[in-house]
């Protein structure tokens, strides 16, 4: 099946019970075994649950991985992932990551006694130069949060291969509509998919794909263990949403081109972040990796904290907000936002400045979207 048509039949459905083409949310706890030792295929919701499962299905198959699971939220789904390393051990992680990844390893994993080294993605010989012996593992960003960054999975995937490290991809910002890790030699992919997946600013939730059964068995322990899935009507929500991911990637990926070009000549922005425009140094690897270049742009503006704040108290389309990747367009400041968790020197030092805007652009009309920032940069 092609991408379009998995995304809408991959769920299992119909449903086997009544034919409802939709599948039903099983709002249960739990399943009441037909006889001593023998269920009908689930018996805790925390363990499993045909709802969860239709949704799990669904993102592996598109992920191209072994099997899908899905989590409470994002961080949910990070956090047991990074579960999968025992104490002493080593992590290299993308340095332009998003805040509340930063946050766990640094605040919480840290103090469990794994160890962090964050480095520039795009550069070989500082990956390279950072594994240790107790390295096990390379955590990645596909198209970082906010800079835009592309990181070449190739190349990653083939330094992991030859050290015989584990990778972890977050491809919460392209999706699988436009690029597919674990086809690139990943082993594990992780989502947000309180994000694009989901797309309607009405559920926070998370996934894992893995690449291998014996991943596979590791992560369900984890989750199970842990306790960290999603509930039913969540991923119902999350699976509803799926469905029309590949509509929405094409219009997220033309509304924000048109937006990144927009800024990129008005004399009030400093720099534009986009790797559809060739100014980004992601341009390269966006064409080389991905379907399009997704809809999120960050910029920074002229007139630095005073501007800064003054657009964000002028959008009208756009709104005040965290988050990304539905149908509402919407605009954060990362320093006091998305990414305050991380310190200033480190923020800065990796490119995240405090003049910095990320813009997530949703599927109103981009004209009224254009019209808008128009005019809140006018009276910045
Ligand atoms: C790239 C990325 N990964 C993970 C997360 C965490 O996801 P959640 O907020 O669903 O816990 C976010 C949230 O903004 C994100 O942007």
């Amino acid at each position: 099946m092609r991408f379009e048509t998995a995304a809408i039949h991959s769920d299992g459905g119909p449903d086997p019970a009544y034919g409802a083409i939709v599948l039903p949310i099983y709002q249960t706890s739990t399943f009441v075994f037909e006889d001593v030792g023998k269920t009908k295929g689930y018996d805790y919701s925390r363990s499993g649950n045909p709802t969860r499962k239709a949704l799990e299905d669904t993102i592996a198959v598109l992920e191209g991985g072994k099997a899908g699971f899905a989590f409470a939220t994002g961080m949910a789904a990070e956090t047991t992932v990074i579960h999968l390393l025992k104490q002493g051990e080593h992590v290299i992680a993308q340095q332009d990551l998003y805040g509340g990844t930063y946050r766990l390893f640094e605040s919480v994993m840290k103090c469990f006694g794994l160890e962090f080294t964050f480095v520039n993605m795009g550069n070989r010989n500082e990956i390279e130069a950072a594994i240790k012996p107790n390295t096990r593992m390379i955590w990645i960003e596909t198209i970082s949060n906010p800079l835009l960054n592309v990181v070449d999975v190739d190349m990653v995937a083939g330094i992991a291969r030859k050290h015989g490290l584990l990778t972890v991809a977050d491809n919460t910002l392209p999706s699988p509509y436009l690029l597919r890790p674990l086809d690139h030699g990943i082993d594990l992919v992780v989502h947000s998919t309180t994000k694009y997946l989901n797309g309607h600013c009405d559920v926070v939730g998370g996934a894992v794909v893995t690449a291998t059964d014996e991943l596979s068995e590791k992560v369900q322990f984890l989750l199970n263990a842990m306790g960290t899935c999603a509930s039913p009507f969540d991923c119902w929500l999350v699976l509803r949403g799926i469905k029309t991911l590949p509509v929405r990637m094409e219009q997220h990926n033309k509304n924000a081109m048109s937006v990144a070009a927009f800024l990129e000549k008005h004399p009030r922005v400093k720099r534009v972040y986009y790797p559809g425009l060739k100014s980004h140094p992601g341009y390269r690897f966006a064409r080389k990796l991905m379907k399009g270049c997704g809809g999120m742009v960050s910029f920074e503006m002229k007139g630095r904290v005073r501007a800064v704040n003054s657009f964000l108290r002028n959008v009208k389309v756009f709104s005040l907000a965290e988050s990304l990747g539905g149908i509402d367009s919407l605009a954060e400041h990362p320093a006091t936002m998305s990414h305050a968790s991380m310190p200033e020197s480190f923020r800065v030092k990796v490119g995240i400045t405090n003049d910095l805007i990320r813009l997530s652009i949703g599927l109103e009309h981009v004209d009224d979207l254009i019209e808008d920032l128009e005019q809140a940069l006018k009276r910045a």
